[in-house]
């Protein structure tokens, strides 16, 4: 028999995997071109000829030794171009001793949860969040505390978030550009997230790192910039993959990025190459290592990501969808047409359109639309939002 809490997760399927298996139901019924499906949040563009270029050219002239285990950490040169790239934008660069390449950003999380957390830590995540942190923090014993964001700007608000830090905060994690919400943290946010940190450090005595995840950061539109994490605290930690910015998520590459102005700098990364390696994950994949990194300031095609954040936030504002202008990633999280955001997930479904409820993410009456998907698909969809806001309008007749 598998573990209680396991099993107690699989009865808790994630609505993401849900509305997933509702469209293959909706798809064998009415067929593929006549489903919308944007539940998941898998990367839709062929990674760059550059990556695909080396990777023949890796395979090729793989020379003896090259697919043998290597230093927990990854290939040294391979962190120096990672390091090299993290330190175009710092006021402090890193070192490349203190990278560790993983096995993407969900790897690079579990291990540098695993090194900081002591059993009954709490980690501070911001609603709406993504849902996986939760699994995340309960895997190395931890214990999520959750702080609803603002629905204007979906930043934390300062002064509730100094509130829900105790003695016993360990780690706070942030996303930007979002998941679900799309929004890029302003500079504005991430220092007054510094200072409210410095503070706290200094009240409790103890370090509280802050984690960014940023594998959205290179989706950006109308020219954002996403600031470096680094610049505005000390106990800062990056952590990245080239899941989105070179399509590569099947491949599992990423890394942790720490600032190098930690007091106990190598200590910090023993423990991540320890956590990496007793994981089980032991190494980053050595041949994607070597094909990433040249690779490494490339991204796929991101005006093709939008035109279809452009069509469908237009559409869906002229339809009265109400919703923040999402400044990166592939997601829009406007507000659905009534309070019960899981019934009105419901409602359009009858409509064809998978859509994910809020509450999956911590913050319910919201829904999630993740546009990584054919533009046919959207165009094709649109009548169907029409019926679904003419379907709301006619029962408030
Ligand atoms: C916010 C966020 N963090 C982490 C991940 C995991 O990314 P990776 O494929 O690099 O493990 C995802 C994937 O969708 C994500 O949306």
């Amino acid at each position: 028999m598998i573990s209680k809490e396991v099993r107690e997760n699989l009865q808790n399927a994630s609505w993401i995997r849900r509305m997933f298996v509702e469209g293959s139901k909706l798809k064998a019924q009415f067929g593929e071109d006549n489903v919308y499906d944007y539940s998941l949040g898998n990367p839709y563009f062929e990674p760059p000829k550059s990556v695909t270029d080396k990777l023949k050219h890796v395979v090729n002239e793989s020379t003896p030794g090259a697919h043998r285990y290597m230093d927990n950490a990854g290939f040294p040169e391979v962190r120096q171009k990672v390091a090299d790239a993290i330190n175009r934008d710092i006021v402090k660069p890193i070192a490349k001793e203190h990278v560790l390449m993983t096995v993407g950003a969900a790897g690079g999380i579990n291990v540098l949860l695993r090194t900081a957390l002591d059993a009954g830590d709490e980690v501070i995540i911001f609603a709406p969040y993504f849902a996986e942190y939760i699994f995340y923090i309960n895997n190395h014993n931890g214990v999520p505390v959750i702080l609803k964001t603002d629905e204007k700007t979906f930043e934390p608000d300062l002064d509730a978030f100094k509130a829900v830090i105790t003695e016993k905060t360990r780690a706070v994690i942030i996303n930007s550009p979002n998941n679900p919400t799309g929004v890029i943290y302003s500079e504005e946010a991430l220092k007054g997230i510094g200072r409210v940190l410095i503070e706290a450090e200094e009240k409790f005595g103890r370090e509280i790192y802050l984690i960014s995840d940023e594998p959205y950061k290179a989706l950006v539109y109308d020219g954002a910039v996403v600031p470096n994490i680094h610049n505005y605290f000390r106990h800062s930690v990056m952590v990245n993959s080239y899941s989105k910015s070179l399509g590569l998520a099947g491949e599992r590459i990423g890394y942790i990025a720490i600032n190098s102005q930690f007091e106990d700098v190598e200590l910090f990364m023993s423990g991540l190459a320890f956590c990496n390696r007793t994981l089980g994950f032991v190494n980053a994949p050595a041949l994607w290592q070597k094909v990433i990194s040249d690779s490494l300031e490339e991204t796929v095609d991101i005006s093709q990501y939008q035109v279809r954040r452009d069509l469908l936030l237009n559409k869906l504002r002229a339809l009265g969808f109400e919703m923040v202008e999402p400044k990166g990633a592939f997601y829009l999280f406007p507000k659905a047409l009534e309070e019960d955001d899981v019934a009105f997930v419901m409602e359009a479904k009858k409509f064809n359109l998978l859509l994910v409820p809020g509450s999956g993410f911590g913050y319910p009456g919201y829904f999630r639309i993740s546009y990584c998907v054919d533009l046919a698909m959207i165009e094709r969809s649109l009548p169907a939002f029409e019926k679904l806001v003419e379907h709301y309008k006619n029962l408030k007749k």
